[in-house]
């Protein structure tokens, strides 16, 4: 099985194709990204990440083949393809402020590799999420199962491990669930939160879990204000476990961001829900039942969502 990664000359997509590389499920990872010039002379980033990645094989023990190019052609026949490609977040930038270079980005990206490889499966990872979701979608003309975006499973993960340190137990044992847009409007659901089958709430007071929560919203925010730019390694992880979850056709249910055709009240649009994923890429959007308070924030985060939209549409008819 073969997974191209574009921008993997950058941090978010190298550290997809490492996080694939040591999984070691994958037959190859091409690793794309653009040439760049300092001083005159032409660096070939993703080129060198490649070689980098694959002299620690022996280490890491995988056979997975990593190589780097500038050249679509090299991606032909890919069975997934995850796009990392675009300027990340600086401090004081929301995602939505990188709203039109990454179109930009993405769309002439999912052109290329859809061109070199027409029934891919796409895995958008480029901000401001759900939105370029839809510029990949729109510009793919691919069935919306075969392209999602990648946001879920690194809320998720944040969540959880802000939750495992409070609460001093293991990450692996605590189970969450968040919907909604991939920014501050982003739905944890304290009700869906357990620990190993134990619900959340019986451990933990209101107050904290508030905190938590809010922590989580801000998560992105909270790492680009540390390093001056944008978070790698848990979206690199997080993307990787998707695209095994696709490659093994593994059922995995995870919250990621779907297409939606009425599922939740909305249609038209990319929104964080759980899906079951494997081969084919979504199987089924899964559908929970929200209370009130719950549909409400689904509804914020989805008005959010169609605002980026109509600003993209705008900034195309310009
Ligand atoms: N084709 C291929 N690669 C491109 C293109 C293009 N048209 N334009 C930019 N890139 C590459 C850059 O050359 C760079 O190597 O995308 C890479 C982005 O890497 P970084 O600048 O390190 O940014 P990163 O932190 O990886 O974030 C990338 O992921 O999480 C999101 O918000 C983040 O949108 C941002 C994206």
């Amino acid at each position: 099985m073969k997974v191209t990664v574009v921008g993997a000359g950058g941090n978010v997509g190298s550290t997809v194709s490492m996080s694939i590389a040591q999984r070691d499920f994958a037959k190859e990872v091409v690793m794309v990204d653009i040439v760049k010039e300092k001083d005159g002379e032409k660096f070939y980033p993703s080129k060198g990440r490649a070689l980098d990645q694959w002299e620690s094989s022996p280490i890491h023990k995988f056979d997975t083949k990593l190589t780097g190019t500038v050249d679509y052609e090299d991606t032909a026949g890919s069975d997934v393809c995850v796009i990392t490609a675009g300027v990340p977040r600086r401090p004081g930038m929301s995602r939505d402020d990188l709203l039109e270079i990454n179109a930009n980005i993405v769309g002439s990206v999912t052109e290329q590799l859809v061109k070199h490889s027409p029934n891919t499966i796409l895995i958008i990872v480029s901000n401001p999420l759900d939105v370029m979701a839809q510029v990949a979608y729109e510009t793919s003309g691919l069935d919306s199962n075969r392209v999602m975006g990648m946001a879920g499973i690194l809320d998720t993960a944040r969540y959880r491990s802000f939750l495992a340190e409070e609460l001093d137990v293991s990450p692996k044992d605590i189970q969450a669930l968040l919907l909604g847009g991939h920014g501050d409007t982003m739905v944890p659901l304290p009700r869906f939160t357990t620990i190993s089958g134990m619900p959340v709430t019986q451990f933990i007071d209101e107050d904290k879990l508030d905190e938590i929560v809010e922590r989580t919203k801000g998560g992105g925010g909270e790492l680009v204000n540390l390093m001056g730019t944008s978070a790698w390694y848990a979206p690199g992880a997080a993307a990787a476990q998707m695209v095994e979850a696709i490659i093994l056709d593994q059922n995995r249910v995870f919250p990621c961001a779907a297409y939606l055709n009425g599922e939740y009240g909305h249609e038209e649009l990319f929104l964080g829900v759980p899906v079951k994923l494997g081969k084919d890429g979504i199987k089924k959007i899964i559908e929970v039942d929200l209370n009130d308070e719950e549909q409400q924030l689904m509804d914020t985060s989805a008005d959010h969502v169609h605002s980026v939209l109509s600003e993209f549409r705008k900034l195309m008819d310009k």
